[in-house]
């Protein structure tokens, strides 16, 4: 069946083909529906399932006589090591872990954070929670202790496993010291910090609560197991919304497993055995869906990247590991793209290596713009797929299905939706648009298994942020058009997210840091185009009145705290003063057009604005940092 056959039966009949697909799964007591409706645009599926996530992903392959197949590879050109881990391996050493955690007092349903750089331990210290049922929350290395601390005391953990450090090129990161001071900094204290010593940096332990790594294991029984429902909550993962509080994304096991599972050869073309690498990081989604649960849960090897695509050492990183590991299908951001080919556009790194093993490049996370997939399928010779999808759904919602059948790449476009994702563009009256025209993407409910259930502890938030603006509609937040071939495209956000460097922040998150500033009365951040990172964020500050400080010391005080609060990755590094915000009459900050005025692109004056004469004001005050270079306004 091709790509038209299989979209129109997950449609026709969802119960039978999420059914079928769920026999791709190995579970102890297999579920007797596959949807369960639980009222008011709730849904969860599997629930009445038994499996177990980390059997899934590593004992059933070691049964299956893939015990001694290659499971990770950990390949660090900013250490200079590279290790091999066997399915067996992996099986060891995670029920050991996991016997560590019970032997800790952890059990099903208690949370863990886990706070680790790319290293095998991440995937394991996942595996190992899934084992026993725990529910893990991975933390990015790249926020602040503050975003640690807001973590912490959302999810509760019992326990933290994080390791002494991170490295970034040129710089070590003390992570120690940034759990130490979030525990501090939160309400809710952890039971126990299993820590992994790196060579890198050894970290003190603290007495009565932190454990090392390895000794904690030491004469513990390992852990089998733990059979859950198929709602039970794998994981948890905080993402950026509109305001500072970050949503814990919920996961429920079953669908997600069984959802996985099948994107690995109809979406990424890979057949057990084959090597998949997803250049993420497992701090966010791509990490925890295709670095380590989809590709171990099909039987394929995964590759942990500890690096860079430039400077580890050079431009040709990529290539050299996609050569030496023989990987088949090869997944990142398009801004790891753009930073090889602004390194080394001319692709000559590439003709270093032997990249006949690979057979597509997939880019997701953020939007990939034209330049960036021709050069990319030009210094490659494979397709390059574009594929949009979102922290919320956990793979993909509309993609090229490759595995399945090859559809025609249309540039600019992610392709069409996958199975069981009903997607409509609807305007501002939730009416579905006509083919070509513009309007929120939004998903008919329900959503198809793997994707969010609801924020942890806060169902209301979820109802609030995605189900009420589209009654019986998912609101993806992106707006964008489906043209008459059934191809969606992806224009821009419909809120205050932004994505730097495919990773998402909140706008909302920055304003609420710069407003603790005792000179800043007012403020708007706005995500500009930036030729690396696709949007780079920029601050506009109105001062409290009666300041008369050089606007340098401020806007460096600003910089200075948004990095503190949120962490570099918010890559926080422009902050301007100006007299006034552009508002509407009813005082909403017109931050969509000062983005146009920053990028210079042509805008319409909007109808409710207060003062029109404002706009000249600021693109005065934006050239003066180098932006809004010529004059705009239609
Ligand atoms: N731990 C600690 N700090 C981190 C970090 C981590 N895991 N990841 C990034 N940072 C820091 C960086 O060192 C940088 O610090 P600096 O301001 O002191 O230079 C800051 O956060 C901003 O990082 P980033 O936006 O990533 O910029 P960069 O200049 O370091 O790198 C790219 C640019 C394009 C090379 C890099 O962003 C990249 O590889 N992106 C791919 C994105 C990706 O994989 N996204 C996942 C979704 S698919
Ligand atoms: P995240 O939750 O970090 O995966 O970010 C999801 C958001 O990133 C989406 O809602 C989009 O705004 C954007 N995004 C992800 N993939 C794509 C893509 N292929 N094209 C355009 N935007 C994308």
């Amino acid at each position: 069946m091709g790509y038209q056959e299989i979209y129109a039966a997950s449609m026709a009949d969802p119960e039978k083909f999420w059914m079928e697909a769920a026999e791709a799964i190995a579970w102890s007591k297999p579920p007797s529906k596959a949807l369960f409706d639980r009222g008011d645009d709730l849904y969860e599926w599997y629930a009445d399932g038994l499996t177990n996530g980390c059997y899934n992903a590593v004992d059933r392959h070691v049964a299956d006589g893939r015990g001694d197949q290659v499971a990770i590879i950990h390949d660090s050109p900013i250490t200079g090591s590279k290790s091999h881990l066997t399915y067996s391996e992996l099986q060891t050493r995670v029920a050991a872990l996991a016997g560590a955690l019970v032997a800790q007092g952890v059990s099903k349903g208690d949370r863990v954070i886990i706070y680790m750089p790319m290293v095998p331990e991440a995937l394991e210290a996942m595996l190992a929670c899934a084992r026993i049922g725990a529910v893990h929350s991975v933390v990015f290395g790249g926020f602040a202790a503050n975003e640690l601390a807001v973590r912490i005391d959302d999810c509760e953990p019992k326990a933290i496993l994080a390791a002494s450090c991170g490295l970034e090129p040129g710089r070590v990161i003390h992570y120690k010291p940034l759990l130490d001071g979030a525990i501090d900094m939160a309400r809710h204290k952890p039971k126990v910090c299993l820590i992994l010593q790196r060579d890198q940096e050894r970290a003190d332990l603290i007495p009565g609560r932190d454990l090392d790594w390895h000794a904690a294991q030491d004469g513990v029984t390992p852990a089998e197991c733990v059979p859950v429902e198929g709602n039970h909550p794998a994981y948890i993962l905080y993402t950026s919304g509109t305001t500072g509080a970050p949503k814990g994304v919920v996961r429920h096991t079953g669908g997600h497993l069984v959802a996985l599972h099948w994107t690995m050869k109809n979406i990424y073309q890979c057949d057990p055995g084959d090597v998949f690498w997803a250049a993420s990081d497992v701090g966010w989604v791509v990490g925890h869906s295709y670095i380590c649960y989809a590709p171990l849960i099909h039987g394929n090897t995964t590759i942990v990247f500890e690096g860079k695509p430039v400077g580890t050492p050079d431009a040709g990183t990529f290539w050299r590991v996609i050569s030496e590991h023989n990987v088949r299908s090869f997944f990142t951001a398009p801004t790891a793209i753009r930073a090889v080919k602004r390194e080394d556009p001319k692709g000559l790194e590439r003709q270093r290596y032997d990249l006949s093993c690979l057979r597509a490049l997939y880019l997701a996370g953020e939007r990939a713009d034209p330049d960036t997939i021709e050069w990319a399928g030009d210094t490659l010779g494979v397709p390059v797929y574009d594929h949009w999808w979102q922290t919320e759904t956990g793979y993909t919602i509309a993609g090229n299905p490759a595995g399945l059948e090859a559809l025609p790449v249309k540039i600019g476009s992610p392709t069409v939706a996958m199975p069981g994702y009903d997607v409509q563009i609807l305007d501002e009256a939730g009416h579905p648009q006509k083919p070509g025209e513009l309007g929120a993407i939004a998903i008919k409910l329900p959503l198809p298994p793997g994707t969010l259930p609801t924020l942890w502890n806060a169902t209301d938030r979820f109802r609030k942020s995605y189900l009420t603006h589209f009654p019986g509609y998912y609101e993806t937040g992106d707006a964008g058009m489906i043209d008459a071939d059934g191809y969606l495209y992806i224009m821009a956000r419909t809120d205050d997210v932004i994505n730097v460097a495919g990773h998402r922040l909140s706008t909302g998150a920055m304003e609420e840091i710069l407003a603790a500033h005792p000179d800043v009365a007012e403020c708007a951040v706005v995500g500009v185009s930036d030729a690396l990172k696709g949007q780079a964020p920029l601050g506009l500050l109105c001062l409290t009145k009666g300041v008369n400080r050089a606007h340098g010391e401020i806007t460096s005080e600003c910089v200075k705290l948004v990095r503190e609060k949120i962490g570099p990755v918010a890559a926080f590094k422009n902050a301007l003063v100006v007299e006034r915000l552009p508002k509407t009459r009813s005082g909403k900050i017109l931050r969509a057009t000062v983005v146009k005025i920053a990028d210079n692109e042509p805008f319409k004056m909007p109808a409710t604005i207060d003062d029109p004469a404002i706009l000249d004001e600021i693109k005065n005050a934006l050239q003066t940092i180098g932006y809004a270079k010529d004059k705009g306004s239609e």
